[in-house]
């Protein structure tokens, strides 16, 4: 192959590179794209529509075992109709979703529909209903009022089952959003994460303890999205790990535009740290060359570790040069945050210790917790307060939230999020109001901390 040759077809085509002579195709290329060849970024499949009418999406969803690989290890692992990522559920905002679950795990399974506000007997959860057990079929069926990048998942036997590969996007479109070139999901799961700083995941890690795979993009190391020269993109990012940090460092034409619950008031340049549950969506518009999101090191028990090369990578690569598209018009409208009142509704202290597999909130361990209980319709302050050695991303199930301060440090603009990373001795204040009757399970989504008690419940009614 010339060593002209654009780097998507160079990708596309790669054949693996003897190791003898370095192949003419691993030279340097504009932007930066040096090194071994690189695979595209496999798209999940979008579900298919089984219901003719325009303002539903029903979809049938089928848990099994799956076996697949991931960086050339095979794992012996789940996937919703065979895939992994399952399929991507897209729908506009104000339909109804229906979507009927089937189990054909040998253990029970519950799907949760993370961010999407499900009404409390739909959201997948074992305080009062049952899970599906193997072999039974459940229908969950609620209108998506709410437009973002969302996610679905199981909420029995987490940790374990959304570690083999239980996971896939909800995309709830609106609309009078502008249209891009290209809508694409990224769900980022972290493998073979024994050998890490993360000694709460387990050894058992997909069956994988390889030390140097860490963070695969829907399923591939380091992969390139090729796109046509002055396209533009829509990424919506998703960390479906149960204990990695995203901490992305990236190129000029990338820039960050919503985060769990649709659009922000205003883009930002950098992005916050995500942890997992968290999404973020960027805009890309790469002008000549290619533009970058690099993974840099981050470790729960303390932040940026500052030091070291990126861990991972995804990098857009257009097909030629071209002026870089002016910046999407976004409908964007930025708004003050919500004065804080100063009482307290509802305080969660985060409590634990590595060296233990235990993990607290208030003191208490799931399911053995105090239920506090709102009215319908209450306007909510709570506070989370993180006394714990490490970062804890705080998830509440039904209600979004806004961030009202983070350490007596009013937000910016108001920001609406269902999962927040809470770092090491930082005290958030939130707000919602109480608009869904049911049992919110509130919890840390690192899913060890989790299933290792780190969960209360809300009752609303
Ligand atoms: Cu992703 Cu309890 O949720
Ligand atoms: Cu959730
Ligand atoms: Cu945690």
């Amino acid at each position: 192959m010339s060593r002209l040759l654009p780097v998507w077809l160079a990708v596309a085509c790669a054949a693996p590179a003897p190791d003898t002579d370095p192949p003419p195709d691993t030279d340097p290329v504009p932007g930066g794209t040096d090194g071994p060849p690189r695979p595209p970024l496999p798209l999940p499949p979008e579900a298919e529509d089984l219901d003719p009418a325009p303002d539903v999406l029903e979809v049938r969803l089928e848990a099994a075992p799956h076996t697949f690989s991931i960086g050339g290890e095979t794992v012996e692992g789940y996937a919703y109709n065979g895939s992994v990522p399952g399929p991507t559920l897209r729908a506009r905002v104000g339909d109804t979703l229906v979507a009927t679950v089937i189990n054909r795990l040998d253990v029970p399974t519950t799907v949760h529909w993370h961010g999407a506000g499900a009404p409390y007997p739909m959201d997948g959860v074992t305080w009062t209903e049952d899970p599906i057990a193997p072999g039974e079929t459940f229908v969950a069926t609620f209108r998506l009022t709410r437009a973002g990048t969302f996610w679905y998942h199981p909420h029995f036997d987490t940790a374990r089952q959304v570690d083999l590969g239980l996971y896939g996007a909800l995309i709830v479109e609106d609309p009078d959003e502008p249209a891009v070139d290209h809508d694409v999901v990224v769900l980022a799961d972290s493998w073979g994460e024994a050998g890490s700083r993360t000694p709460s995941e387990g050894a058992d890690h997909h069956g994988l303890d390889g030390a140097d795979l860490a963070w695969t993009f829907n399923g591939a190391l380091d992969p390139v999205l090729p796109v046509g020269a002055g396209e533009t993109v829509r990424l919506r990012l998703i960390d479906v790990s149960n204990t990695g940090y995203l901490d992305l460092r990236t190129t000029e034409g990338i820039r960050f535009v919503a985060g769990d619950q649709g659009l922000w008031g205003t883009p930002r340049a950098q992005a916050p740290v995500m942890g997992p549950g968290d999404r973020l969506e960027a805009e890309v518009r790469p002008g000549g060359a290619p533009e970058h999101l690099e993974l840099l090191p981050y470790s729960l028990y303390g932040g940026p570790t500052g030091e070291g090369d990126p861990v991972a990578r995804l990098s857009v690569v257009p097909d030629g040069p071209a002026p870089r598209p002016a910046p999407i018009a976004w409908p964007i409208a930025p708004a003050p945050p919500s004065p804080d009142p100063g009482r307290t509704d509802l305080r969660f202290v985060l409590q634990g210790d590595a060296t233990e597999p235990a993990w607290f909130i208030n003191g208490e361990v799931f399911p053995d917790v105090t239920v506090p209980r709102l009215a319908l319709d209450d306007d909510v302050i709570v506070e989370v307060r993180n006394v714990s050695p490490t970062e804890h991303p705080f998830h509440m199930h039904g209600h979004a939230f806004e961030i009202l301060s983070r350490d007596g440090v009013p937000a910016l603009e108001r920001q609406v999020e269902d999962t927040v990373n809470v770092r090491i001795r930082e005290t958030l204040r939130l707000r919602f109001r109480a608009t869904l009757p049911g049992f919110w399970m509130t919890h840390c989504h690192i899913l060890p901390h989790a299933d290792g008690g780190m969960m209360t419940v809300v009752e609303v009614r």
